[in-house]
């Protein structure tokens, strides 16, 4: 019988029926987003970023408003079956988070939906910009490209930041949003004031620290367990114009890390010059050939990297950036300058340049095009990305850079530190037990140029074998974007954290039915009375 089980829904005059969808037709008569069983919808829905996983949904929900939401995932939850949901930003995770098998996948970017007339379909609300009190209202499902084009209208904009902006805020918000200016603001996580979420019982609640405050440090860094991000209220600074730009090499890693380190702690110093932006990566690839920033060292900065390193040895970039408004523009040479004299990189290695903000925010993007007019994209991307405690991390670098890497990397490899003061302890997001740790980021992409170096068997074996170096040394690393799939490895993951994320979990998901594609839980059937079938 349960096959048989059809959804009917009347909206734009269309009538769809999805075999095998257990939800009350009635339920979602009033529903006015739209769920389409459309294989232009579901097929994108099914795959991510990484290119490693493929899950199928059984439809794609495109909702119009929170309430929308709501109401989907209410009757996901009062059906007599248990059916997942599971929102998907922009489909940027690399194994799964965002996919479900036999589910619903609601759709929270504003991409379009196919078969769909233009003069029919409604949108999500437009981002609202509070000038006076200095933060903006953004529906979950907004990429960061759009709420900095908001933003910018008013003279605004967000202070913390990821490297790539066709990304959602849920989805970051989701994990915790990283980037070269969080030692200073902190992640995504810690600039936001308010969310709207809809939990797994299907009620939208608003959140903050002072209303429903555990919904709120639970969903931040929370990878979509406890409820879907409708609304963030971001916090906004006044927008710098334009930003200096400059790199840095380093042969000697402690003298790399020395200084980034000591550029991070200037965060603590009130009215003292410091860096916007802190950054760094390793490069043990001759010329940065995978390297798709590369294009910043292209003329007018042209240089061959391997002069100033002897063959087979690594080298390190510092990546800073100091933001300025036309009106200081007399004075930037001059601050930037007498940062730099504190350093300690090779001195003929300074490679600098200057652009606007709107651009240097939005820097990755190009060379996605680029990347993407040569096929380079959408391919396979087993990534790494680690939460290293500062005490380790020369360890780290002997072990790794300088040991299992070897000399290809098929990608870029970031590396920076951060302050965990300025992360909530109380948010599910998981870091090192130290006041400093650093990122570091193995972005590799597969490539089937037939280079052993380049294909997946190969990265993915090299992952596992930073893994278990790390274990074996004692080094306590984190996982950032972490991806398990045994209950014991995130309870591991968790560590102390792990009965109080069960015990949100048991209030806001009882049924389990949020973000399956993490691989936490397991659906809690307990309350269904036809699972036999
Ligand atoms: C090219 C590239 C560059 C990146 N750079 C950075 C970086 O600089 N810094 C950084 O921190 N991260 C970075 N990331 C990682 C990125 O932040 C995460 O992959 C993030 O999850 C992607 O956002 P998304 O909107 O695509 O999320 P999705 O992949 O769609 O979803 C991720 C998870 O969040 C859940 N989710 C999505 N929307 C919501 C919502 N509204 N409410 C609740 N849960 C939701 C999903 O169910 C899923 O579990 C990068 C990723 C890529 C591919
Ligand atoms: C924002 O985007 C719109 C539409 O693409 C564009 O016209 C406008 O100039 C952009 N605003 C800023 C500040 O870049
Ligand atoms: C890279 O490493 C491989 C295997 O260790 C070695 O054969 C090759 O010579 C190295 N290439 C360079 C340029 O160092
Ligand atoms: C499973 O669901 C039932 C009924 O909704 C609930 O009482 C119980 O607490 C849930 N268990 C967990 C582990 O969430």
């Amino acid at each position: 019988m349960e096959n048989e089980l059809l959804l009917t829904l009347v909206i734009c005059r269309l009538i769809i029926l999805i075999p095998g969808l257990p939800i009350d037709p009635m339920d979602l008569l009033g529903v006015d987003g739209k769920l389409s069983v459309d294989p232009n919808n579901v097929e994108p829905a099914s795959l991510d970023f990484g290119l490693l996983t493929r899950s199928q949904p059984l439809a794609v929900f495109h909702p119009n408003s929170a309430q929308d939401v709501a109401q989907l995932v209410k009757a996901a939850y009062t059906s007599n079956r248990w059916l997942p949901v599971s929102a998907r930003g922009h489909g940027h995770s690399i194994k799964g988070q965002a996919q479900t098998k036999n589910g619903v996948v609601i759709q929270m970017s504003r991409s379009k939906e196919v078969g769909m007339l233009d003069s029919v379909r409604k949108y999500p609300p437009q981002p609202r910009v509070w000038s006076r009190e200095r933060y903006m209202d953004v529906w979950g499902g907004e990429l960061w490209i759009d709420v900095l084009n908001s933003s910018l209208e008013y003279g605004l904009a967000p202070k913390s930041w990821t490297d790539y902006l066709y990304l959602s805020v849920g989805g970051t918000l989701s994990n915790a949003g990283i980037s070269g200016q969080t030692f200073n603001h902190g992640p995504q996580i810690s600039n936001v004031h308010e969310l709207d979420v809809v939990i797994g019982k299907g009620e939208l609640l608003t959140c903050s620290e002072n209303q429903n405050p555990e919904l709120f440090h639970a969903v931040l860094g929370g990878l979509g367990q406890f409820g879907i991000i409708t609304r963030a209220r971001i916090s906004l600074e006044p927008a710098p114009q334009r930003v200096r730009w400059i790199r840095v090499l380093y042969s000697d890693f402690s003298a790399f890390t020395g200084d980034q380190e000591h550029l991070i702690s200037l965060h603590a110093q009130p009215g003292c010059q410091k860096f916007d932006y802190v950054e760094g990566f390793v490069i043990v690839d001759e010329g940065l050939v995978n390297n798709w920033r590369s294009s910043f060292f292209s003329p007018p900065n042209p240089v061959k990297i391997s002069s100033f390193v002897a063959t087979g040895g690594v080298l390190y970039c510092l990546e800073i950036a100091k933001n300025y408004h036309e009106t200081t523009a007399e004075t930037i040479d001059q601050e930037v300058e007498s940062l730099l004299k504190k350093l300690n990189f090779i001195s003929t290695s300074v490679f600098a340049t200057d652009l606007l903000y709107m651009d240097f925010l939005d820097r990755v993007h190009k060379s996605e095009l680029n990347l993407r007019s040569k096929g380079l994209w959408e391919v396979p991307h087993p990534w790494l990305n680690l939460f290293i405690p500062k005490s380790k991390i020369a360890e780290f670098d002997k072990g790794v850079f300088k040991g299992i890497l070897g000399n290809r990397t098929s990608g870029p490899i970031l590396i920076y530190p951060m302050n965990k003061d300025k992360w909530e302890q109380r948010s599910s997001v998981m870091m090192p037990d130290e006041g400093v740790f650093y990122l570091v980021a193995f972005l590799r992409s597969v490539s089937d140029n037939g280079e052993e170096t380049q294909s997946l068997e190969y990265l993915t074996d090299q992952n596992r074998q930073i893994l278990r170096y790390c274990d074996e040394a004692g080094i306590n690393v984190k996982q950032y974007l972490p991806h398990y799939t045994m209950q014991q490895e995130w309870m591991d993951h968790f560590g102390s954290k792990w009965d109080w994320f069960c015990e949100m979990k048991r209030e806001f998901d009882p049924k389990h039915i949020l973000a399956t594609g993490q691989q936490i839980f397991t659906p809690n059937l307990s309350s269904s009375s036809n699972m036999a079938s």
